[in-house]
Parts: structure tokens; C-alpha cells; sequence
């Protein structure tokens, strides 16, 4: 199988996440390509530690312009803070390396689309991380949006739930701050989440108006005192999408404090005719609505039925390192030319889009207006 080599630039949450998706690729059955860690940088020499018990990652530096002069490196995936988003996937590109971005793919729109503007002009293959559409309820849900049996579409909603918030002795992070996860606050953290599967329906929002929230204003800091938290923790964006004739509401959920839930994405999507409901909180149930002589709403067991196949028998269920792999199958894949009519990852284009809707998210809930966004580059 060929290798493909990669340099991880953030060993935190995310950096070890794929690491050890790229370990049991063995599982998948159907690529053509195998990516191999061999390059690791973070600032945090203890991080780089842990990359020890991967034998193929034999650079690790706190000097992440080291890993980008290592002519093994193709690609790169970078997970750090959004405020050095730009600068290092930019340098990525400069490099002459492809990217696998994390979201929200620059601090704000601003920086977006100077990356976009980079990307193009560097012809790098470059897809942005947002794994959950790889969820095989949430591929059916996009089947069923796009073979046209839902007949007249209602509404939409998709979101993403969490509660790590809800604890104000949890002490602080970067996500918690502007300065570092951008104004946007909850809405870079969690908002391509949301956006991935509209947005690649074709349903960009018309206009929109967006009701956000704070949390706690200030935590520990984790050395003994106290420190400001100033990012929104919670979005809901009531939004209109245009269907053919119809404008249609569409909803979009993003929320770190939600009691109860972990890590909850989910979809709905309401027809005249059918309609589809998925969560992550059930992950290999699919719930169908059908209309006939009388109405029903069905439930089945999806199992395993991922988009690249995988040793994991049908009836198992998914869960987050599954998807994982899978958006780095769609990745690779699509970089060998071969996804075939399989989902793809998050198109730069789309990274852009959802930062649209972000910055008339914000600029809605600030003076309390409906925000047009059908000529979206005078923002
Ligand atoms: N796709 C997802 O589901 C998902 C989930 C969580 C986070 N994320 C995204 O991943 C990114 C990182 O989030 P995280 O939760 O992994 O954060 P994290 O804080 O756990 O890890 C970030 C790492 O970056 C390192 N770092 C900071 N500056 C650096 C530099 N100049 N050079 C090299 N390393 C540096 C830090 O030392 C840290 O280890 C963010 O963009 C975040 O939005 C995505």
C-alpha cells in the first residue's frame, strides 16, 4: 500500500487523536493509501513524550518550521489554538506541503479567507477537519436530503451539544478566551460542526438571526487565582435557506452548555413527505420518518456501516475514533484522486462559508437585527 508521511503540528487533544487513528488502519479494508506518523512538533516537550510509543515518529521538535524543512513530511495536520491557525498554515503551504486544517480554519473571517487566498494560490491539496458527517447515520441523512424523497423540505436543524462548561471550577483554557479562540467564541469552536453538511447541501444561509450567550465570566486558571473568560459559550442561529421556491428555516445549534450532554452532534431534517433524525447520542440509530395512509416514524440499527469498510463486523456500532479514521481515509483518498462518490472532507470554500455565517452570527446577536447575507463579501 503507499505511505503517505505525516507531520502533526499540535500534540495536544486532537494531535493524539489522529495519531492513533493512523495506528489501527490496519482495520480499513478498502484504501489504497496508508498515512504514517513520522514528524511531531508542540512547543510542550512533555507532549512530545508521549509520541514515544510510535516507532515511525522519529522527529519530534518544539520548532514546528523544523518539521516543515523535513522533506519526508507530505502532508501536515496542524491542531493548535485558532489565534496561530493563519501563520502556520500558511507556512504549511509555503512549504510546499498539503494540509489537513483544523477548524474554524483561522481565528475569523478576515483570516479565512487570507488562508483561502494562500491555498489557491499554492495549489496544495487542503481540506479543513470535521469528522462527524462521517457518522453512517449522518450519510444516510445526506443520502436521503439529496435523492429528493423527503419531498418539500420543512425545516432543517443540525448542532452540537456539550456541557463542559456547565462546572465553574473547571479551570480555564484557550478556547475560553478571545484573544485566543477568536470572538466567535463557541461558534469557531463547535460552528463547523454544524455547518459541514448544509453547507455541503448547498444550504448556505439567505439571512439570519443568532442569539448567543456567555458563561462563566471568570475560572481558575489552574495556577491558584483566577482568570477572565470572555468567549460566547452558547449559539443558536435561526437561519433561512432557499430551497428552490420555498425559504426554509435552518437551524444551527452550537452550545458548551448543554446540560447533560458530551459530545452530542446531531441532524434533523423534516419533509412534507419523509423525514430523517440522527444523534450522536445514538450512534448506529437512524430515525426515518415516512408518510403514507398513516404517518410513521421508524427506528433502525444502522450498525457499522461506515463509507470505507472497515474489519468491524456490520452490527457494531461507531463511535468518534471511527470517524476519525474515516475523514482521514476521505482525505487521503481524495488526494490520491480516488474518493469516487464518497463524502469529502471540508472544503476550504466551506471553512470560508461557515465563517460568514459565524461573522453575521455575531453581528446579529450585537444589535439585535436580522443580517442579510446573500452578498456575503461586503462583510
Ligand atoms: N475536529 C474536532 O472534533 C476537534 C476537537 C477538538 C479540537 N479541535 C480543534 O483542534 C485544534 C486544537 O485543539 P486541541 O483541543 O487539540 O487543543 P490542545 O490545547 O489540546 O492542543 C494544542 C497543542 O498545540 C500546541 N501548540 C501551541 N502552540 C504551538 C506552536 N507554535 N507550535 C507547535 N505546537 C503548539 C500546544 O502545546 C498543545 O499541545 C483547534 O483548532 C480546535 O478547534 C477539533
Amino acid at each position: 500500500m503507499k505511505q503517505i508521511h505525516i507531520g502533526i503540528i499540535g500534540g495536544g487533544l486532537m494531535g493524539r487523536e489522529m495519531a492513533s487513528a493512523f495506528a489501527r488502519w490496519c482495520a480499513l479494508m478498502d484504501v489504497t493509501v496508508q498515512p504514517v506518523l513520522v514528524a511531531v512538533a508542540d512547543l510542550n516537550p512533555v507532549t512530545l513524550e508521549w509520541f514515544d510509543r510510535i516507532p515511525s515518529c522519529t522527529q519530534k521538535t518544539t520548532d514546528y518550521k523544523a518539521l516543515l524543512a523535513n522533506p519526508e513530511v507530505d502532508v501536515v495536520y496542524v491542531a493548535v489554538p485558532h489565534h496561530l491557525h493563519e501563520a502556520i498554515y500558511r507556512d504549511v503551504l509555503a512549504a510546499g506541503k498539503d494540509l489537513l486544517a483544523e477548524k474554524p480554519f483561522g481565528i475569523d473571517l478576515a483570516s479565512a479567507r487570507r488562508i483561502q487566498e494562500d491555498v489557491l494560490a499554492s495549489g496544495r491539496f487542503v481540506r479543513c477537519s470535521s469528522e462527524m458527517p462521517f457518522f453512517p447515520g449522518a450519510q444516510r441523512a445526506v443520502e436521503m436530503a439529496r435523492d429528493g424523497g423527503l419531498g418539500r423540505v420543512l425545516e432543517i436543524t443540525c448542532g452540537f451539544h456539550h456541557s463542559s462548561d456547565l462546572d465553574p471550577a473547571k479551570p480555564a483554557n484557550w478556547k475560553r478566551i478571545n484573544a485566543t479562540c477568536g470572538d466567535g467564541g463557541v461558534l469557531n469552536d463547535l460552528g463547523m460542526h454544524a455547518c459541514h453538511i448544509p453547507l455541503r447541501l448547498g444550504w448556505m444561509p439567505t439571512r439570519l438571526f443568532a442569539q448567543l450567550q456567555k458563561g462563566w465570566p471568570q475560572r481558575p486558571d489552574g495556577k491558584g487565582g483566577m482568570t477572565a473568560c470572555d468567549t460566547w459559550d452558547n449559539a443558536v442561529v435561526h437561519a433561512w435557506t432557499q430551497l428552490g421556491d420555498d425559504e426554509v428555516p435552518l437551524r444551527l445549534e452550537m452550545k458548551r452548555l448543554a446540560p447533560g450532554a458530551t459530545n452530542t452532534w446531531f441532524m434533523e431534517i423534516l419533509g412534507t413527505d419523509g423525514g430523517v433524525r440522527f444523534s450522536t447520542a445514538e450512534p448506529k440509530t437512524l430515525h426515518v420518518f415516512e408518510r403514507g395512509k398513516e404517518q410513521w416514524w421508524k427506528r433502525t440499527e444502522l450498525g457499522f456501516g461506515t463509507s470505507f469498510k472497515t474489519v468491524t463486523g456490520g452490527i457494531f456500532e461507531p463511535g468518534f475514533p471511527d470517524v476519525i479514521q474515516q475523514m482521514w481515509a476521505a482525505y487521503l483518498m481524495e488526494r490520491e484522486g480516488e474518493l469516487g462518490d464518497r463524502f469529502g472532507c471540508a472544503t476550504p470554500e466551506e471553512a470560508v462559508a461557515s465563517h460568514e455565517i459565524f461573522a453575521a452570527a455575531i453581528e446579529s446577536h450585537l444589535h439585535r437585527r436580522v443580517v442579510d447575507l446573500s452578498s456575503p463579501t461586503s462583510r
